[in-house]
C-alpha cells in the first residue's frame, strides 16, 4: 500500500461513513456507528495501521488526512446526533404526555370502626373535664368483676350479667367494664377521675340490641365531698356535647349492687324531642347510661375509706350511643364488617 492508496481508502471511509450518519434513524444506530468507525478496533484504526509501511516523509501526509477525515465524521455524528435525540425528545414527551387537569384518582383511606369512634368521641368529652383513660384485663377475675362490686356468688343480681368463664379456676371474661373501678382505685388516690373503655363479653342469645361481645365506657370519680349533684351535672354536660346542647336530660331511679343510689340516665327523645314516638316507646326518653354513688362496699375494697371519700360511677355502651345518635337499629352491625356500613362514619 502506497500513500495514494491509503488516501484513497480514507477517503472511502469518509463517505460511507458521511452517507451512514445521514442516514442513521436513531441515536442507538449513531451510537454503533462511532464505536465501528472510529473506536478503537473501528474501521479508522485499522486503515491507519497500514501508515507504518510507507516511507517516513509520506506518513505525515496520511495523518493529515487522517485527521481531516476523522474530524469531518465527528462532527457530521454530533450534527446528526442533536438531530435525532431532539426528534427521540419530542416523541417521548408526546408517549409520556400527562394531562394535568385529569382528576386524580382519589386515595381510598380506612377508617374507625363506628364502636372505637364512639368510644373516643365519649373520651374526648369526659377529657375535657379532667378524665384520665385507663386499661383494665379482659381476662378478669370473679372477684374483681363481681365481688369487690359487692355482688356475692350467690347474689341474684349475678343473673343480671351471664357470663362466660375461661377455663382457669376464678377467671372469666369481664361482663362489665365495672372491675376497672376497683382496679383504679387500687392503683391511684383521690382525686380520682378515670375513663375506662374496653371490651366486654357476655354469654347471650344475639339479637338486634344484645352481642356477646361489645364496647362499654365506665366512668369514676372519687374524692371528698364528691355529691350525686356532680354526677347530675357532669352527665348532663356530656349529653348536651353527645347530642345536642338543647338536650334535656333527666334521672330515674335505677338499681346496680355497686351504686347507691343507683339511677338511669335518659336523655329526650332523639327522633321525636320528647312528644312520644315509637323510637322512645312512646315515653318521649331515651336511657343512654347507668350510674350512681360508688358503693361504701367498694369504695373499701378499692382501698379507700368511705367516711372521708365518697364518689360516683357511670357506665355505657358506645355502641348504643351510636345507634342512639344516627339512628341504627340493629346492634349486630358492629359486629358484621359490612363496609357499607361501616363507611358511613368518619
Ligand atoms: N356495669 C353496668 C352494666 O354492665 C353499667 C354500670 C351501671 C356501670 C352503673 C356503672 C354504674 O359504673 O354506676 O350494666
Amino acid at each position: 500500500m502506497d500513500l495514494a492508496d491509503l488516501t484513497r481508502e480514507l477517503e472511502t471511509l469518509r463517505a460511507d461513513a458521511l452517507a451512514a450518519i445521514a442516514g442513521a434513524p436513531d441515536s442507538a444506530t449513531l451510537e454503533a456507528l462511532e464505536l465501528d468507525v472510529l473506536g478503537k478496533k473501528g474501521r479508522l484504526t485499522t486503515v491507519l495501521r497500514g501508515i507504518g509501511a510507507l516511507p517516513p516523509d509520506d506518513r505525515p501526509k496520511v495523518g493529515a488526512v487522517a485527521n481531516a477525515v476523522r474530524g469531518a465524521i465527528e462532527s457530521a455524528l454530533a450534527e446528526r446526533g442533536a438531530e435525532v435525540r431532539s426528534t427521540e425528545l419530542a416523541a417521548r414527551l408526546a408517549a409520556e404526555a400527562v394531562d394535568v387537569t385529569t382528576p386524580g384518582r382519589p386515595v381510598r383511606r380506612g377508617t374507625l370502626h363506628p364502636s372505637i369512634e364512639a368510644m373516643r368521641e365519649i373520651a374526648e368529652i369526659f377529657e375535657q373535664f379532667g378524665f384520665v383513660t385507663y386499661e383494665s384485663p379482659e381476662i378478669e377475675d370473679d372477684r374483681t368483676n363481681f365481688q369487690m362490686l359487692n355482688i356475692p356468688p350467690d347474689h341474684p343480681a349475678r343473673d343480671l350479667w351471664d357470663t362466660l368463664y375461661v377455663d382457669v379456676e376464678g377467671k372469666l371474661l369481664r361482663t362489665h367494664t365495672s372491675p376497672g373501678q376497683i382496679r383504679v382505685m387500687q392503683a391511684e388516690r383521690p382525686p380520682i377521675r378515670a375513663l375506662l373503655p374496653g371490651r366486654c363479653f357476655r354469654y347471650e342469645a344475639v339479637d338486634a340490641s344484645h352481642a356477646s361481645e361489645f364496647f362499654q365506657v365506665e366512668g369514676l370519680m372519687i374524692d371528698e365531698g364528691t355529691t350525686m349533684a356532680d354526677l347530675k351535672g357532669l352527665l348532663d354536660q356530656f349529653a348536651k356535647a353527645m347530642f345536642g346542647a338543647d338536650k334535656r336530660t333527666r334521672f330515674r331511679p335505677g338499681y346496680y349492687p355497686f351504686t347507691e343510689p343507683s339511677v338511669a340516665f335518659d336523655v329526650e327523645c332523639l327522633v321525636c324531642g320528647g312528644s312520644g314516638c315509637p323510637a322512645c316507646g312512646r315515653s318521649g326518653w331515651m336511657t343512654i347510661l347507668g350510674a350512681g354513688m360508688v358503693h361504701p362496699v367498694v369504695l373499701q375494697y378499692g382501698g379507700l375509706d368511705p367516711e372521708r371519700y365518697q364518689g360516683f360511677a357511670f357506665g355505657m355502651g358506645p355502641e348504643r350511643i351510636k345507634m342512639l345518635k344516627h339512628g341504627i337499629t340493629d346492634l349486630r352491625l358492629f359486629l358484621e364488617n359490612d363496609l357499607r356500613f361501616l363507611e358511613q362514619f368518619r
